[in-house]
């Protein structure tokens, strides 16, 4: 059974995959690099030139794709992925759903660095955008986890350990 790490941007799904991935001997598969590789793309130009809901479209595939192999790994998520209600069975059906969870203000801080990459912040006050998405994704998040880690003041080595004690 995979294990596949949900939350908001910033949250560190990517690190925290590639570090536990490691650990536990198993691949670690990012489904934004995977559309990335897929369309030779990058995803701020995947948004800009065929917009959000054609990236969605590509991330429903790139899931399904997913269901066909038997291979365990760790799985990040992008941060909107959890939200299309038809993604939500697929990644139930995929594994182990671990929600890395921080508040507004602490996504905040460590997303004030990089906007450039990440299409759904471009533009307008950083802070009230992170608000609102959160605000309305952070139900999905939690409906669709089976464990929930509290990522805030944790080192990635930490969090892994945590995850690890938790699975
Ligand atoms: C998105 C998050 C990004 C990426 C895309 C859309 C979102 O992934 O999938 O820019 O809607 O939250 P990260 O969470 O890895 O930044």
């Amino acid at each position: 059974m995979s294990l596949i790490l949900e939350g908001f941007m910033g949250s560190g799904k990517s690190a925290v995959g590639k570090e536990l991935a490691k650990r536990l001997g198993l691949s670690f598969i990012d489904t934004d690099a995977l559309i990335e590789a897929k369309q030779d793309c990058r995803i701020a130009d995947i948004f800009e030139e065929s917009g959000e809901e054609a990236f969605r479209q590509m991330e429903t595939a790139v899931l399904q794709g997913l269901l066909l192999t038997d291979d365990e790994a760790v799985i990040s998520l992008g941060g909107g992925t959890p939200v299309r209600d038809a993604n939500q069975s697929i990644i139930k059906a995929l594994g182990r759903v671990i929600y890395l969870w921080a508040d507004a203000s602490t996504l905040i801080r460590r997303l004030e660095s990089g906007t450039e990459e990440r299409p759904m912040l471009k533009g307008g006050d950083l802070a009230h955008r992170v608000k609102k998405l959160l605000g309305e994704r952070e139900k999905r998040y939690m409906e669709l986890a089976d464990i929930v880690i509290d990522i805030q003041d944790e080192s990635i080595e930490e969090i892994c350990c945590r995850i690890m004690e938790e699975v």
